[in-house]
């Protein structure tokens, strides 16, 4: 078997699979600009896996680069994950946003027809749901979107679903993850946010390490057994290892698939905090604020087509990524 082409394998979910592939005997090239991460990634992978992935530091937008690298590497398949993911930042800076994740995609698109690979798996989001009724099915008509980051998973997804209807042996996976939250058990990688973090974990990791004196939780006035919103947190090891499955499903069929990575559980804010607290035995301050703009009440996924399909099923429990996610902050202070 060739090669797997993981473009922004150097980010959070990226390294993480990286390992899964790897620790499954597959061949890895990652291709990353290091706009979100850094280069000693690649020594972390190769020092858990005891392999290390092969490394191009290049713009996925680059055609001609990328070009390059598949005439030099025989990829047999992609795993798409660079892109720009944070949502009030795309707020600000649509543009940047559209340029980036829509040019990457269609850039690699166009190289894989090129070069005659003819695989793809693509890092989309809940976030394509929109406003619709949890548990979201993958054939549910997806929403609309509340945010250019959104928008461009809702369109990449779109181009994908047409290249493939153009294309009979192109095989395309659309992977919509929910709330990928913790790290690998070695504790060397995991996410490292940039300035204030805007998702719950990282945000609570930092009032763990005092980074931050307390955690705001975001309205405690929702439709929900506790007033706090509901999200179907899953470890990133147990994502990882569904884009192995993933992948596995791709090399063997055609068309375009689409499935939910998540665990079908809703857990509260509240629950979040303490599940931490319980798993690493500290205390996470914490004071009731306004709700955020664009959240939503409750999110979770419907988990069966994954497992039926796929044979694949998220395992950890939010005890497990509370004490992983923990374990990685500890470790880059
Ligand atoms: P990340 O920022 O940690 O990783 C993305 C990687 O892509 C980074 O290493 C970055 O340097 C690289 N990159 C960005 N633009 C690039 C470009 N033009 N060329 C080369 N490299 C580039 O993010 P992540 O959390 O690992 O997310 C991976 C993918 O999954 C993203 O597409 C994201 O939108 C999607 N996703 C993430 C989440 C989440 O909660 N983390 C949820 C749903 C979907
Ligand atoms: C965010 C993104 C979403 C993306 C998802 C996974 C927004 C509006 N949405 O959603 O598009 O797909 O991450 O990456 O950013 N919370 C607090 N205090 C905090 C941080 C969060 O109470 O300091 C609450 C939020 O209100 C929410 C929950 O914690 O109820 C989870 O928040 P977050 O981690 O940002 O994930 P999502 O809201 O699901």
């Amino acid at each position: 078997m060739g090669k797997i082409l993981l473009t922004g394998g150097c980010g959070y979910i990226g390294s993480h699979t990286a390992v899964a592939l790897l620790e499954a005997g597959m061949e890895v090239v990652i291709a990353d600009n290091l706009s979100n991460s850094s280069r000693d990634v690649i020594d972390r992978i190769g020092t858990i896996t005891g392999k290390k992935p092969l490394f191009y530091e290049m713009d996925v937008c680059d055609g001609e680069a990328l070009s390059r690298l598949f005439s030099q590497e025989k990829i047999d398949a992609a795993i798409h994950f660079a892109g720009y993911k944070a949502v009030g930042e795309s707020v600000a800076k649509p543009l940047a946003y559209y340029r980036n994740n829509l040019d990457s995609a269609l850039t690699l698109l166009e190289t894989m027809a090129a070069h005659g690979t003819r695989v793809l798996i693509f890092s989309s989001s809940a976030t394509v749901y929109g406003d619709g009724t949890p548990p979201y099915q993958e054939d549910m008509r997806s929403g609309i979107c509340s945010n250019p980051y959104g928008w461009t998973k809702w369109m990449i997804e779109q181009i994908l679903k047409d290249a493939a209807q153009a294309d009979p042996t192109l095989s395309v996976v659309l992977l919509r993850y929910f709330n990928p939250v913790g790290a690998h058990e070695s504790g060397l990688i995991g996410e490292v946010p940039r300035g204030i973090p805007n998702n719950l974990m990282p945000y609570v990791s930092q009032v763990a390490a005092g980074i931050r004196d307390h955690l705001n939780v975001f309205g405690n006035d929702y439709d929900t057994p506790d007033g706090t919103c509901l999200r179907d947190y899953i470890h990133v090891t147990d994502l990882a290892r569904g884009h192995l499955k993933a992948l596995e499903y791709a090399l063997d069929h055609q068309g375009t698939e689409i499935f939910n990575l998540g665990t079908g559980q809703g857990s509260s804010v509240l629950e979040v905090i303490r599940a931490f607290e319980q798993a690493n035995q500290l205390t996470i301050p914490f004071e009731i604020a306004p709700p955020r703009p664009g959240d939503l009440p409750v999110s979770y996924a419907a988990t069966d087509k994954a497992e039926r399909v796929l044979g694949w099923k998220a395992e950890k429990k939010l005890e497990d990524m509370c004490r992983d996610a923990w374990n990685f902050e500890k470790k880059l202070r």
